[in-house]
């Protein structure tokens, strides 16, 4: 860690609290335990208690695994460890399914040797008037421990940390807090409904965690780069509570790759170091400039190339016009109608090649829905322009289908088998059964085998009903329901041999000239980056093949977020009509309208979601100086 250290330190003058980014999204937390391990050894060897503050969340828990497994197979001890973690919810049973007591004991805990009464995690059961009492005195036994040696921290998406919300004052000690909005919409997913979430939290305090001798912060994922870029390099401020960070002298920010795309030294790296102007370079910093001045490309001075930092890129390629025009060209260049090339004109400058004029084209689809919301547009081009267009779903989407949408299918087959006087003991009573789990279904339980059954055949009715409005053939819709997906909750298994197999042979299958995927790197533990590997192993596996060298892939961005524009390759425009229809198409999908299972904190539907992003991406396009249009998708290749 502490190469990494020296190393995040160069970039201070931006970054606030040093900072170390890891390439992938293991590593970091393999560091941070190594770390942990560390200090149990260090404090230890001097004869007393190791004090670990700990966290919960998706963030830490490979950093607990990685802890489990240096006790395993590398003889650390945890006998003279004493932890305390940050927070509670409130009110909330030490049982329950979402308790972080529970959590800790099933993530750690139960598989180190550390003594029971050396764990304290908040009690979320304690009476309303005892909470004050209760807090005084869970400071009180930190103090007594010896104060945190360590604290592990991640962040939420509102910049809180423990559940110290915005607004949090830096003298705050442990607490009964009420949660923000954004966290309570955050946990969701894991208390089944926004209603479930309580609405309370028991929590350390700013101060408290700043009292501790050495701070970690850790954030894996896109879907924290904004935040990130907040707490390392904004103003301190109560609204971003993680920015206290800045003032506490032994804090590290330990991120991934895709946690640090909005930090200065990846979004305008020329600010701060010597850089290979290529043309990736030289686009990035060109389109940077006019957005930061707001000027189009061409439109940009020599002045302001040298007032902005780029100064050294004019002396290396002498005025700023002969700069504007290249880059405007090539941004032109990834304009195209035509997203499966265009027949019978000349390629030279377009994203794709004209030939074979008819392509077959696979769309990999990571949900049921995500063809439609993210390229649409493309998708209807594709089929309109006569190319072979097949759709391949990769999960079956179950557990975004609400209970109350599950049962009105349960008791239409009920009714229907009941008007119809049909008889068949074996449908019936897997629509009994289901019918009967939802009845005594509790808030957050997994779903039985046969709702999960029912459920996904919903989102595949769904995803039929849009090839059909699209007007793609049912035998080129293939549900490949992955194996990796099937657990009923959130938290999914490991890829396996088996679902690489399944994303083989439907490319095998398929021989295409045009491979669509979601390159969607928003969430490490997220469906969309885990249908991704498997594509790109799948595609690395067969690279070999002869038809392979045949196919292109193209890379779509999910319902949140879309490439950075000095990325897009391919951009693909869409009228007001285009649009329109594109709504209807995502209207299909009926299970995921108004108020999904896994809304998040944007509160948008999906299709406004898909709406505003494609105005954005046009609206980026046309204040550069580029032709306007109503909308745009947008898609980066992956050269293989
Ligand atoms: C958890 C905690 C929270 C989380 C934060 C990020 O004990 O205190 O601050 O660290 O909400 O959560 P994840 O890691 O799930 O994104």
């Amino acid at each position: 860690m502490t190469a990494d250290t020296m190393l995040a330190k160069k970039h201070i003058s931006f970054e606030k609290i040093p900072t170390a980014i890891y390439k992938d999204s293991e590593q970091p937390s393999v560091a941070v335990a190594r770390e942990i391990a560390d200090i149990i050894t260090q404090v230890n060897a001097q004869g007393r208690n190791a004090v670990l503050g700990l966290a919960t969340g998706s963030t830490p828990k490979k950093v607990y695994k990685e802890l489990i497994r240096l006790h395993k197979e590398e003889g650390l001890s945890f006998k003279n460890v004493v932890t305390f973690n940050l927070d509670e919810y409130y009110p909330l049973e030490q049982e329950a399914m979402q308790s972080y007591r529970r959590y800790m004991k099933e993530n750690l805990f139960d598989y180190i040797d550390i003594a029971a009464e050396n764990c304290h995690v908040p009690d979320g059961t304690v009476p309303q008037e005892l909470v004050k009492v209760y807090c005084d005195n869970y400071e009180k036994k930190i103090e007594e421990a010896g104060g945190l040696d360590f604290q592990l921290l991640g962040i939420g998406s509102n910049g809180h940390i423990g559940f110290n919300e915005p607004g949090s004052h830096i003298n705050s000690i442990t607490r009964l807090i009420t949660l923000d909005f954004v966290t309570r919409a955050d946990a969701t997913s894991e208390f089944g409904a926004l209603a479930n979430v309580p609405k309370k939290a028991i929590t350390m305090g700013v101060s408290t965690i700043l009292k501790a001798k050495r701070i970690v912060l850790l954030a894996l994922g896109e879907h924290k780069a904004q935040i990130i870029q907040k707490a390392v390099e904004g103003p301190v401020t109560e609204f971003v509570p993680a920015s206290y960070l800045q003032g506490h002298s032994n804090t590290l920010a330990v991120i991934d790759e895709a946690a640090s795309a909005e930090l200065t030294r990846r979004k305008a790296p020329w600010l701060i170091e010597n850089v290979l102007w290529d043309v990736a370079m030289i686009k990035k910093a060109v389109i940077h400039l006019a957005l930061a001045v707001r000027k189009p490309i061409l439109k940009l001075t020599n002045n302001d190339y040298n007032e902005n930092g780029l100064s050294e890129l004019l002396a290396l390629y002498g005025q700023a016009y002969d700069i504007n025009i290249k880059v405007f060209n090539w941004l032109q260049h990834t304009i195209t109608g035509w997203p499966g090339g265009k027949p019978n004109a000349d390629d030279k400058n377009r994203p794709e090649r004209a030939n074979p004029a008819k392509k077959r084209v696979l769309i990999f689809s990571p949900h049921p829905d995500d063809d439609i919301i993210s390229m649409g547009g493309t998708f209807q081009r594709l089929v309109d322009q006569g190319h072979e267009v097949h759709v391949a779903y990769q999960v079956s989407g179950n557990i975004a289908v609400a209970d109350d949408e599950a049962l009105r299918f349960i008791e239409f087959v009920v009714d229907f088998n009941k008007e119809f006087n049909i008889k068949n003991d074996e449908v019936i009573n897997i629509y009994r059964q289901a019918g009967e789990f939802l009845k005594k279904k509790e808030s957050g339980e997994q779903d039985s085998k046969e709702l999960r059954y029912i459920k996904g055949i919903i989102r595949r009715g769904e995803a039929k009903n849009t090839c059909r409005f699209v007007g793609v053939p049912p035998e080129n819709i293939h549900f490949l329901n992955l194996p990796f997906y099937e657990t009923g909750q959130v938290e999914k298994k490991p890829l396996s041999e088996e679902d690489y197999q399944i994303v083989m042979d439907v490319i095998e299958e398929v021989k295409p000239h045009q491979l669509y995927a979601a390159g969607d790197l928003a969430d490490p533990h997220g469906t969309h980056k885990v249908c991704l590997d498997a594509i790109f192993e799948a595609v690395n596996r067969l690279k070999n093949e002869e038809f392979m060298k045949d196919c292109w892939v193209w890379l779509y961005k999910g319902a949140w977020a879309e490439w950075d524009i000095d990325l897009i390759e391919m951009a693909v425009p869409m009228s007001p009509d285009e649009v329109q229809k594109k709504k209807f198409g995502i209207f299909k999908h009926q299970s995921q309208k108004d108020g999904v299972v896994f809304q998040g904190s944007d509160a948008r539907e999906f299709w406004q979601r898909s709406e505003d992003r494609n105005r954005a991406t046009a609206e980026l396009y046309n204040n550069l100086g580029l032709a306007e249009y109503a909308a745009m998708e947008a898609f980066v290749r992956w050269k293989f």
